[in-house]
Parts: C-alpha cells; structure tokens; sequence
C-alpha cells in the first residue's frame, strides 16, 4: 500500500540532529530555578502541579518551551517516533469510525501535543491515500514554539507566523502532500466548533498532577519546598492542613497509600466531551496509565533514564501516568460521550492488524529494513515494553450509541 520511507529512517538514522538545545537554555533554565525559589520563600510550599506546570511550560525555561526531547538523541521516545506503522493504525481507526457517521464534511483533525510531527504526517498520508481530504483541515494544539518549528518544517513547505501575540492561531500554512490548510493553537478552547477527529497521544501524561498521601492525620497532600540547607535545591514536604486540592479530590472510599489527581486532564476530557456531542466528532486518547489502581507514579526522564524530579528543574521530562478510569468517568459524567477501553495497546494495534501491515511492508523490505520494522512492532505490542502499559481510550457521542450496538467500535472489542 504505502512505502515503508520512514519507518526506517526513525529507526536506522535516529539521529535526530537538525535542532540543538537553545543557546540561552542554561541561563533560562537557571532563571526558572531561581523564579520558583523565589516563589516558594515568598509563599510557602507549592503543590507538585504547580511545579509542574511551571518546569514545563513557564516561557522562561519551561522544559517543553526550548528543547527537541523526543528520539536517541532527547529524553524519550514515542511509538510515532519508533513506526509510522503506529500512526497508519490509528488514520485506520478514525477513518474505520468517521466512515460509520457518513464521513462528514468539512472536517478537522485535531492533534495535541504533536510533538515531532511525525503522527499528524502519517495520519494525513493514510487519509491521502484513501482521498479523504477533501474539505479537511488540521488543528495542532502546541504550547512550545520550538516543537511548532518541528511540526512546520515537517507538515509544509512554509509557515506563517502571527505577529499579534494574542491571535489564537499563532502559526498557519498547508501541508506538504496535500494543501490541507494547517494551523496551530496553544489551546484547545480556540479550535473550531465544526466535526472532530481528535487524537492525543502522551499528552495527558503531561498536564499537572497532585499527590497525596495516607498520614496518621488521613490524607494530606505532598507539596514543594525548598531545601534550607542546599543553595536552590527543593525538597518534598507534608502539608499540615487539608489542601483544596485534596477536600476536592479526596474519595471517601480511598484506600491507597498514595494518589494523584490532575484537574486539568478531568476539565479537558470534560470540553472535549462537549463539543463531540455539539460539533461532532471522535477522540483517541493514547497514554501509559492505570485504571485507578496507580499510586506514586510521577518521575522525571533525562536522556532515556529516571531522574530525580527535583532536580535541575526543566533539564528533564517530568510526567505522571495517566488515570484512565478518572479520564473516561470524567468523560461520560454528563452523558454527552460514550467512552470504550481503556484498552491495551497491544490489544487495540492487534484489532488494527497491525500484523497484516508487518507483513505487508515487509514484502518489498530488505532485510535491514525489515529488523527495522520487527523493532518497531515488538517495542509498540510486546507486553514487558509498550504493549500493556500503554493504553487507548475512545470517545463519540452518545447520540451514536444504536449504531455502535449494531457495529462496535474497531480496536476495543
Ligand atoms: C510527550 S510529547 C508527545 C509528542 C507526540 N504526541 C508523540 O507521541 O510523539 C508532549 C507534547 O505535548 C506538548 N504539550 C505539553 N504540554 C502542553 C500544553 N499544556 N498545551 C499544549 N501542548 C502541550 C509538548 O510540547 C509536546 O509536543
């Protein structure tokens, strides 16, 4: 059907050398540093999402505001990164779905967190492939200008950027294999109210999390401080009342010696909920996570290794395992979705067939290409690397539950 063309290349070359590290990144990641000491000494302890969100996002020297962390080269690689195999699955999956409601026009695909880009051009050739672009658009929700770079230079010949800080769309141009116009938001919130196919792979792991923690008290909350003794360094501490965060969040049922919650995720899976029931539309949502069952999984990744999340704040990826039960009872709370899995990915790429494209890209492989592809495929289904923790979760409206009784969504049953 499709070449294998870089399913082999993100493999054999992985390189990853056209972007290097931001000249001022030391200087910007010092300053971040030195901004939440300030901010601790000047309010007390903060919460971990709060950290969170300002070692990866502060425009100062947030982690994901400057660097290229995906491949051998960063922090982590991603399934899109290691097959294009992986992004033709889920083009399947949303053209499988799509086709069920009558395909209708016009239509978006909304990604966030594109990272490389590398899902958004495998997900756009498959739909070229079966000419179903017509009166498509894309959506890309990136927060960092430096990965929109990435993704532009990927996506399209060339890019315009907005000179007003405040226009939503901040960079727009059309893609390289089709003109599908292409536009990107830092927020979801601006994207058009018109029908969806909304992916977002190992973005909820990256929104802020808090953590809480069983004490002879109950639960109290588990906040960041700075360390009195160590020059800029942080520490963990207990806070000594009941946070917000944790009369809101605490179930009366809870058992667990720890637990986290973000609210960001439940507000977000919450809106796109909504506007799959008043737009139209389908969501996939691919993550590592648990099913309510996690208990102290947020950590730091530097250079393909656990890291201390304290330390050097926004040289490293900090992240949290995904609570799928929490994301789909937050999804379907109102009535406007249907949500099916989480499912493992192992299990959903299986149901794609995935195999059936092993073997047919093998076909015309050599045998570099073809150690290649077998690479990519154990790494994304094999059940002691991705296959098991990572998971899919799909969201549609409701409104379609006869049809979905009759034909059942693809990859989770
Ligand atoms: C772990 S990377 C995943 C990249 C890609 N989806 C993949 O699977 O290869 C997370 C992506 O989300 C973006 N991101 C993180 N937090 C964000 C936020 N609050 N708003 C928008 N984009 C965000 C990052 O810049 C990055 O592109």
């Amino acid at each position: 059907m499709f070449l294998a063309r870089r399913t082999l290349l993100r493999l054999s070359n992985l390189k990853y050398s056209y972007y290097t590290v931001n000249q001022n990144l030391e200087k910007s990641q010092y300053d971040l540093a030195k901004s939440l000491y300030a901010k601790i000494k000047a309010t007390g302890p903060i919460t971990i999402a709060d950290y969170m969100k300002e070692v990866l996002i502060n425009p100062l020297g947030g982690y994901y505001i400057h660097k290229d962390m995906l491949g051998e080269s960063g922090d982590f690689v991603t399934s899109p990164e290691l097959s294009q195999i992986f992004g033709e699955m889920i083009a399947i999956w949303f053209l499988n779905e799509w086709s069920k409601v009558g395909s209708p026009k016009p239509f978006q695909i909304v990604e966030l967190g594109p990272g490389k880009g590398s899902l958004c051009q495998d997900i756009l050739r498959v739909f070229k492939h079966f000419q179903a672009l017509k009166e498509a658009s894309v959506c890309l929700v990136e927060i960092s200008p430096f990965l929109s770079d990435i993704q532009a230079r990927k996506l399209c010949a060339q890019t315009i950027l907005s000179k007003n800080e405040d226009d939503p769309v901040y960079r727009q141009g059309t893609s390289i294999t089709h003109s599908t116009p292409i536009k990107w938001y830092r927020d979801l919130k601006n994207v058009p109210n018109i029908f969806t196919l909304l992916i977002a792979h190992e973005f909820f792991d990256a929104l802020p999390i808090h953590k809480f923690r069983k004490t002879d008290l109950g639960y109290r909350e588990v906040l960041i401080d700075i360390d009195k003794t160590k020059n800029m360094t942080f520490r963990y501490v207990m806070a000594n009342h009941e946070t917000p965060a944790l009369k809101l969040f605490l179930n009366k049922n809870e058992t667990r010696e720890e637990f986290e919650v973000s609210p960001q995720s439940l507000v977000l899976v919450k809106d796109i909920a909504t506007r799959l029931e008043e737009d139209g539309g389908l969501a996939l949502i691919g993550d590592y996570g648990h099913e309510g069952e996690g208990t102290d999984t947020f950590r730091a990744y530097k250079k393909h290794k656990q890291h201390d999340p304290l330390l050097e704040p926004g040289t490293a990826d900090l992240t949290a395992d995904v609570d799928f039960s929490a994301l789909k009872n937050a999804a379907i709370e109102e009535g406007k979705v249907l949500a099916f899995g989480p499912t493992s990915q192992r299990d959903f790429l299986l149901r794609m067939g995935i195999e059936h494209r092993v073997k047919n890209l093998g076909e015309a492989a050599n045998e570099e290409q073809m150690k290649s592809i077998r690479f990519g495929f154990d790494m994304m289904t094999d059940p002691a690397k991705m296959g098991t923790r990572f998971k899919f979760l799909s969201l549609l409206p409701s409104v379609l539950k006869d049809i979905l009784q009759k034909v059942p969504v693809v990859g989770f049953h």
